[in-house]
């Protein structure tokens, strides 16, 4: 919290910040609230909030809790800080699989020499990116930088430079068969919910791999497992779990062909997220929408 509070001090001197629990706050005082998974019922208790700041991109933990207040809009964490992030875990997870990292570490854990052929360089490798929003649209620029052939898929049709853009339910068949790394950044809705099943994985090419970076829920877990065994999938690397922290007896800690990470794709600093919500608040107060305002009808 200390630390916390010296970000804001610097970011914004007027705001006073004090810790979710401390017993000496008013609830009618409060006027925002930063926040990633409130006890159900609490955001409901403050009755002059006028905001509620995520502290992550998503905002499933926030809508989970049945008694959030709906008339307060909700602002995503973004700012440049979460997007690089992004890029940059999505670039490692690619090139892991690509170059075949989980071998390469459980060797070395073996102390064995296991020297082989890379199979194919980035640019004779199709990444394709579910989700072309703040954070998706990025991780495909950065991985056609890295040069991969990249294509996107989102809701609406985007245009990005050097990215193949694919859009809505009719096109997303058309998106995998391109595809021999799959990223995975969607939000979590009902209709994104279980996307990454067996008949989706079975559109893959063989040999292709998965990065999950969106949310656990997209991922049928069992299916992933049965595509990777079966050999029709080379590998995944993922970063989100329905049940975080992942429990230890779980079958993908220990899967050959699975990197884990701890939800860590995309972690900014506090002073990056201190400075965004400021800036945020700032904005709000001037009258001027939020950014990235949380749209209860698309669910995202
Ligand atoms: P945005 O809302 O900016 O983008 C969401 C994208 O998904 C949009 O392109 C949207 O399409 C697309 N989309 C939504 N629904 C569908 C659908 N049914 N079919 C096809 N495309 C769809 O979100 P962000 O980029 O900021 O974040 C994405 C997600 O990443 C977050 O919701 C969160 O779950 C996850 N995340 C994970 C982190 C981690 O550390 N692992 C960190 C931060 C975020 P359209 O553009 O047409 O609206
Ligand atoms: C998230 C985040 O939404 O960590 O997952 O920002």
């Amino acid at each position: 919290m200390p630390e916390w509070q010296d970000h804001f001090r610097e970011a914004a001197p007027c705001l006073d910040v004090r810790c979710w629990n401390d017993p000496g706050v008013n609830a009618p005082d409060v006027r925002y609230a930063l926040v990633w998974a409130p006890e159900p019922g609490r955001l409901a208790q403050l009755p002059n909030l006028r905001l509620i700041l995520s502290s992550g991109a998503g905002v499933d933990h926030i809508t989970a809790d049945p008694g959030w207040p709906r008339h307060v809009g909700i602002v995503r964490m973004g700012g440049a800080e979460t997007v690089q992030l992004m890029g940059e875990y999505v670039c490692l997870g690619a090139l892991s699989l690509l170059r075949g990292m989980k071998r390469i570490v459980d060797a070395q854990a073996a102390r064995r020499w296991d020297n082989f052929e890379t199979p194919r360089p980035a640019t004779a490798t199709r990444a394709g990116v579910m989700g072309l929003g703040n954070l998706g649209a990025r991780a495909a620029e950065m991985l056609r930088d890295l040069g991969f052939v990249t294509a996107g898929w989102s809701r609406g049709r985007k245009s990005i430079a050097g990215i193949k853009c694919f859009a809505g339910a009719t096109e997303l068949d058309a998106f995998l068969a391109r595809t021999d790394i799959l990223v995975c950044l969607l939000p979590d809705t009902p209709d994104t919910s279980g996307v990454l099943c067996a008949p989706t994985l079975a559109k893959l090419p063989r040999g292709a791999a998965v990065v999950n970076a969106g949310r656990g829920g997209h991922v049928v877990l069992p299916d992933l497992l049965d595509a990777l065994d079966a050999g029709h999938l080379s590998g995944a690397f993922l970063d989100v779990f329905d049940q975080e922290p992942l429990p230890p007896e779980h079958p993908v800690w220990t899967h050959p062909k699975v990197i884990v990470t701890p939800h860590v794709a995309s972690l900014p600093s506090r002073r990056a997220r201190a400075r965004y919500v400021a800036d945020a608040i700032a904005a709000f107060e001037r009258g001027e929408a939020p950014p990235n305002l949380y749209d209860p009808a698309r669910g995202y």
